[in-house]
């Protein structure tokens, strides 16, 4: 089948070479000249494992290109587009120009029976909004939104969890969602579940599953908050209540909190949503959920202080992790980042570290100093802060080891990821997020 891909970041760019890669014909579309050189060149132009394989092998096929012109768009039977719709400045509600603007330069290429597949996180209304405009080409607007996972997009996009669909009533919708099955086939074929339904509920699967998500990692945050003041540990609190399968221990992590290109701005563009809708008392839990995540912030500085002495000013704080969860380069509110400004901003001397995410960490944050290397982050540090559970800082980086290079013993699990016994038995002051 011939596909456009419209917006080539960490979704489309994903998406386009994972159609190719099941076979189809695909152009992926964007406006940013680097992105699209480096596309065709066979480079991610961010880091996703799996993704410059599957782009040098969609390249070499013939079966996948990238271009800046949208008129490359012609022809193509189903144009998925999945551009960014970040937090608006100043404000909690979704920013949807990019959406806007790419719907606008598409519509003069869509012919009778084309399918246009939004995948963007969109607030619930706005695909009716966009089909009023997709009408008059004749073609047929659904909305497809996307569940992956940076680190795992790969896998997530070519065998997902489940599929899910919002089509317009009637044959134009049901020929729309066949179409798309088509497109789909080795997941459809393989019984992955295939939800067809309106707008408004795919809209709202995709902000209801991520506000589910943020909810189950404050809620087990809070209980980090409890356990500090009773002498508990949460992650064995976690592990306890995770056996039961209607709770699950997966997203029960405690430590720093979420961050992210998602989470954080889709839980805020919900409540805005809601309160348009005059339901904001729906979804008020959402800012309380936000408002525990960022305290764990609070929490994490706060514990460097008070293990520093009271006063992080002049001392050397290396922070272990840049980008917000592993398997990532993506800086975009990681709460790692922001605890090592924090730090940064009351005087310590800060050297931040990631295995992937430092020159993203440097364009955004060029105050702090990096360290490309973990020991070399390390070297004379007064304390530790492990913000980004990497395997090279929670597997790979023996306490021993450690001693040999810093200044002082002391380390801050920002994720609850190492062995407390371990460290303290190695001579290290250990502190963790809810543990005792
Ligand atoms: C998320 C959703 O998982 C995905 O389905 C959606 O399509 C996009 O948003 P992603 O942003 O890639 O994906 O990251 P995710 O793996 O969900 O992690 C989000 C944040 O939560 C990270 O900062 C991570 O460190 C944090 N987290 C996750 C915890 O603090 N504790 C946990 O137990 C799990």
């Amino acid at each position: 089948m011939r596909i456009s891909v419209i917006g080539c970041g960490y979704l489309g760019a994903v998406h386009a070479a994972a159609m190719a890669s099941i076979g189809h014909e695909v152009v992926g579309i964007d406006v940013d000249q680097h992105k699209i050189d480096a596309l065709s060149r066979g480079e991610a132009p961010f880091f996703e494992p799996g993704l410059p394989e599957l782009l040098a092998e969609g390249i070499e096929s013939g079966r996948l290109r990238f271009t800046t012109d949208i008129a490359a768009a012609a022809g193509a039977q189903i144009h998925f587009v999945g551009v960014g719709t970040p937090q608006q400045a100043g404000r909690y509600a979704a920013d949807l120009t990019y959406v806007n603007a790419a719907l606008d330069s598409l519509l003069p290429y869509l012919r009778p029976g084309d399918v246009v597949a939004g995948k963007s996180t969109v607030p619930v209304g706005t695909a009716a909004e966009l089909a009023t405009r997709v009408a008059p080409t004749g073609a047929t607007l659904t909305w497809n939104p996307e569940f992956l996972r940076e680190g795992w997009a790969v896998q997530d996009t070519i065998d997902p969890d489940r599929l899910v669909l919002g089509v317009p009533s009637g044959a134009a919708g049901e020929r729309a969602a066949q179409l798309v099955r088509e497109v789909f086939y080795p997941a459809v074929d393989k019984g992955t579940p295939f939800i067809v339904t309106d707008y408004a509920t795919a809209e709202l699967v995709k902000v209801a599953a991520n506000a589910f998500l943020a909810t189950k990692i404050s809620f087990i945050n809070a209980m980090a908050e409890i356990a500090e003041v009773t002498g508990a540990d949460v992650t064995q609190l976690a592990d306890a209540i995770g056996h039961d399968e209607r709770i699950g221990r997966r997203f029960l992590g405690a430590g720093i909190g979420f961050g992210g290109g998602c989470l954080p701005k889709d839980i805020r563009a919900f409540a805005a949503r809601a309160e348009e809708l005059g339901k904001h008392e729906s979804v008020t839990f959402l800012r309380e959920v936000d408002a525990i995540n960022l305290r764990r912030r609070d929490r994490a500085v706060q514990l460097v202080i008070d293990a520093l002495g009271g006063s992080v000013f002049g001392k050397r704080v290396a922070v272990l992790g840049a980008a917000f969860k592993p398997h990532s380069d993506d800086v975009r509110d990681s709460p790692a980042l922001d605890a090592a400004v924090r730090l940064h901003g009351l005087g310590a001397s800060v050297v931040v570290t990631d295995p992937q995410a430092v020159e993203n960490a440097r364009r955004v944050h060029p105050q702090l100093s990096y360290a490309l290397d973990r020991d070399d982050a390390v070297r004379y540090a007064d304390a530790i802060l492990l913000a980004t559970e990497w395997d090279e800082y929670r597997r790979e980086f023996a306490p021993a080891h450690a001693s040999s290079l810093t200044h002082g013993r002391i380390v801050i699990d920002g994720r609850n990821a190492l062995d407390p016994a371990t460290w303290r038995s190695a001579g290290w002051t250990y502190h963790g997020m809810g543990r005792p």
